[in-house]
């Protein structure tokens, strides 16, 4: 029924096209200039990820920096709210009027019409040209604006209770819903925003009431007064004449001139949802995908018009998001194809919007190109995250933890925002601090691809240098210091050049050098290069072009030229820690063999001087016992003291040798093999100790996962070990001391506060269903007749699930013909248990109730006949929805 009925309103009424058409025609009449829409990525604005309003592009105006030809203009501008400070993502497909993209239509004056005219304009057009009934809107002012009271109330004749004052309400001055800034700083004054009420049989209050959430009033349309430029201090300049600035959401407006309630219910939305439920092949209109697919349609494809490409960072960041989102969404209608689909919304919505925005027909090919690409990508690995997903939703009881969310990302390519909207879809959210700990993975991620492409991808050595150098001879295996070391090329921002001077960056490339370049996971040295007066620091040493050693730096005291001989020092200390840590890395690769099993392969390492890092390939984590065993075979090697050999030899003759390749490193034809004790045998072009005894401790510090199949070990040596144990010592004895004890029985200390806590929770728990007893007695008395029925609907607070289903228990036995709903609320949610017992049985079913209710504040319920629980938000719509139970129990009676 509902389905004809809209038609029949969206055949009479205009299309979205044509409202948009209006708005622009009708202020074209009043002498307004038609500005198109600005992109979407500001212009003039670094600070300000996507366009979010009108006035966006004409800031500079307000504020008297730019003057333009027209004083009077008129846009229907393109918007996005996804990312950065406005973030409506979340809410799309769950609400009635949230979108990632939306126009906003508005009229602006610069320092031409004020107060009067503008709000003679919005009347004109709401109720002259599209004959919106009077009564049927209301407005809000700031509160101290008589100006604009005295003109709605005497010249448009609005009655005074219905211009509402709305004041500071946010707890600062200015800070108003009818104080508009644009930001913290920047254009602003007090506004006037117009309501259209959705009829009586639509929960919610006016404007400033407290079920003003409801969403009967919608504000339709905003006229801000721009008359100040707010300062950082908080002070506010006048501007240099007074502006207006209007904004209306064309969907909101469409809907309102539609008679429907939704903004999907609009006829642009609904060809978008439309054309996605045939792509889908799906039957169910009001399926909420196809609404997620049809808004993202709209910001996916304008923001590649504008300029954005999906990509892991900034904008294209936010835009890989949205269409990920969208795709997932297709996969959840079952209609991910290898050939793409969500490219072939473009052409539904060139149908709808073609016409108001030639540009997305110009770039037609780039939006289906770029959309096909990521559709192409995701969908490669989307079923195998999916999957992973689910196996850890079982393995955790529902939990996701940041490492989790990490993994999904890194390997599957799934956003943490798409796992959440997944989680949201199944009533659950993601664990307190799991986006922060995904954060932390990501920031580490991101620190290892900085340090792989610090170099290697940066400074290209010019051909004719490299054909006229020879490789650098290493001279540090054995020396850390050497001298008449020949400067045969300096790079200053990437080329040759003769000579440097002080303060001047750059890379010198010697003949020789003790200087070892980082390969291999150890990192570069560094040091100082010295001449006479000339000083070098050498902050880090990177090969170039494979065979030369960069010595990057500054040279911090006189000059230094092309063909100077200098003295070469590396920093002995940095060196020598890192050392211990590179030569004990290799007795963990064959502990891990050992303890493991030889499936496990090195897949990555770093070795610095405070610690080491060694990734390898295994499928569980490893437990606590194998990392204990694991530390005990690498000391025993270190105890035994063995010497370090080195041998040069020919690769079949090193393989012959037992020594270990690393697969995919690339080898020389003669290659350095090094032997440690009985167990470790590798190919290693790095430095190492003379004897295993010089490592003096091993300690692992941590053990994780970092990808699918992929462990990590974190370890420190020598002093640095030592070190770890002094802190770990500390930590114990410091909690020790808090539980009055010493470390040896800090565990019978806790066992026994744990006992102690255990046993006052238990008494708490009785407390609480005492409690609950109690408060079912006082509730009881509350409870209404509704023709024999005890009807009892109530809000409680401080009750957690169970005492809610302790309490309906008692109230349905004291009650006995019952129907009975308790509302728990914490934290801005509420928790729904409602039963009926007795002669209610029958006629009224806990589960229809629950759903009726939950429904109503945003949420989620079901159950059985005599039992049933659910939940939604916290709220003004709370109370109309509790109180609307004795009328619905009273309709089904009969
Ligand atoms: N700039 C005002 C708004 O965005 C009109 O609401």
């Amino acid at each position: 029924m509902t389905i004809i009925a809209k038609t029949t309103a969206q055949s009479t009424a205009k299309t979205t096209a044509e409202i948009r058409s209006d708005f622009l025609e009708f202020f074209r009449s009043k002498g307004h200039t038609v500005v198109p829409s600005s992109p979407l990525v500001p212009g003039n604005d670094p600070t300000l990820l996507f366009t979010n309003a009108g006035m966006v592009q004409f800031k500079d105006v307000f504020l008297g920096a730019e003057k333009r030809s027209y004083t009077r203009a008129v846009s229907s501008q393109r918007c996005v709210r996804a990312g950065g400070k406005h973030n409506d993502l979340d809410q799309v497909g769950y609400t009635a009027r949230h979108h990632t993209f939306f126009e906003m239509l508005g009229n602006f004056s610069f320092g031409d019409y004020f107060k009067r005219d503008a709000i003679a304009y919005a009347w004109e057009l709401l109720t002259g040209v599209w004959g919106l009934p009077k009564e049927k809107l209301l407005v809000t002012i700031y509160h101290t604006d008589d100006e604009a009271f005295g003109i709605w109330h005497e010249e448009i004749g609005l009655p005074a209770d219905r211009i509402i004052r709305i004041g500071d309400n946010k707890g600062a001055p200015y800070a108003s819903d009818n104080f508009w800034q644009m930001a913290d700083t920047g254009p602003c004054g007090p506004c006037t925003e117009i309501f259209y009420d959705h009829g009586e049989h639509i929960a919610g209050g006016p404007p400033g009431s407290p079920d003003e959430d409801g969403d009967r009033y919608i504000e339709i349309w905003n006229n801000v007064f721009m008359q100040f430029d707010r300062q950082p201090d908080g002070s506010l300049l006048p501007l240099p004449a007074p502006c207006v600035d209007t904004g209306m959401g064309l969907e909101r407006i469409a809907a309102v001139l539609q008679h429907v309630h939704s903004n999907y219910e609009i006829d642009l939305f609904q060809h978008l949802i439309r054309a996605a439920a045939t792509i889908t092949d799906t039957a169910d209109l009001e399926h909420k995908s196809l609404r997620v697919i049809a808004d993202h349609t709209r910001a996916c494809s304008f923001l590649i018009v504008d300029g954005v490409l999906p990509s892991n960072e900034g904008r294209g960041y936010v835009l890989r998001r949205i269409v990920r989102r969208a795709i997932r969404h297709l996969w959840k209608l079952g209609a991910l194809s290898a050939e793409g689909n969500f490219w072939r919304m473009v052409q539904p919505l060139i149908d709808v919007m073609g016409g108001a925005y030639p540009e997305l027909i110009e770039k037609r090919e780039l939006i289906e190109r770029a959309l096909k690409a990521e559709e192409a990508a995701f969908s490669q690995t989307l079923d195998a995250g999916m999957v992973r997903l689910d196996g850890y939703l079982v393995q955790n009881n529902g939990l996701i933890d940041g490492e989790q969310l990490f993994q999904l990302h890194d390997t599957y390519g799934c956003p943490p925002d798409l796992i959440a909207d997944i989680l949201r879809e199944k009533g659950m959210d993601l664990p307190p601090g799991a986006m922060a700990d995904y954060e932390r993975w990501m920031e580490e991620q991101r620190e290892r691809a900085r340090a792989a492409g610090k170099f290697g991808g940066g400074v290209t050595l010019p051909a004719e240098l490299i054909a006229q150098l020879q490789p650098t001879g290493f001279l540090g295996y054995d020396r850390l210091e050497d001298g008449g070391l020949e400067v045969v090329a300096i790079l200053r921002d990437g080329k040759p050049v003769d000579a440097i001077a002080a303060g001047d960056e750059a890379i010198v490339l010697l003949d020789r050098t003790p200087f070892y370049a980082e390969s291999g996971g150890q990192v570069g040295d560094t040091g100082q290069l010295a001449e006479k007066g000339a000083l070098f620091e050498v902050v880090d040493t990177q090969k170039l072009a494979g065979q030369f050693y960069g010595h990057v730096g500054r040279l911090t005291a006189g000059s230094l030229a092309r063909g100077d001989r200098v003295l070469g020092q590396v920093d002995h200390d940095r060196r020598g820690a890192t050392v211990l840590n590179h030569s004990a890395t290799h007795l963990l690769h064959a502990a891990l063999r050992g303890v493991l099993g030889t499936h496990v392969t090195q897949k990555g390492s770093l070795v610095a001087p405070d610690r080491l890092r060694f990734d390898f390939a295994h499928f569980q984590a490893v437990t606590a016992d194998e990392l204990a065993e694991i530390e005990r075979r690498v000391n025993a090697e270190i105890r035994a003291n063995s010497p370090a050999e080195v041998h040069q030899m020919g690769m079949q003759e090193a393989l012959d040798f037992g020594a270990m390749a690393l697969f995919g490193e690339k080898y020389g034809e003669r290659v350095r093999v090094l032997r440690m004790g009985e167990t470790s045998t590798e190919l290693c072009g790095g430095t190492h100790v003379g004897r295993t005894g010089d490592i003096g401790l091993f300690k692992i510090v941590s053990e994780g996962g970092i990808q699918a199949g992929v462990r990590r070990i974190e370890a420190v040596t020598g002093q640095g070990a030592l070190d770890h144990i002094a802190t770990e010592e500390r930590r114990l004895a410091e909690a020790a001391a808090l539980l009055g004890g010493n470390p040896a029985d800090l565990a019978d200390k806790l066992r026994t506060l744990l006992d102690r806590q255990k046993k006052l929770e238990r008494e708490l728990e009785g407390l609480k269903a005492k409690a609950a007893g109690a408060a079912a007695v006082d509730l009881a008395a509350t409870a209404a007749d509704v023709g024999g029925i005890r009807v009892l609907a109530a809000r409680v607070e401080g009750m957690d699930a169970k005492a809610l289903r302790d309490t309906v228990d008692r109230l349905k036995a004291e009650l006995r013909d019952a129907v009975v709903l308790l509302a728990g609320a914490a934290d801005g949610k509420v928790a729904l248990i409602a039963g009926v017992s007795g002669a209610a049985l029958g006629p009224i079913k806990a589960g229809e109730l629950m759903a009726h209710v939950a429904g109503q504040i945003g949420g989620k319920g079901g159950g059985r006949t005599d039992m049933a629980q659910g939940g939604g938000e916290d709220g003004p719509r709370l109370r109309i929805a509790l109180d609307g139970i004795q009328d619905w129990v009273k309709d089904r009676m009969g």
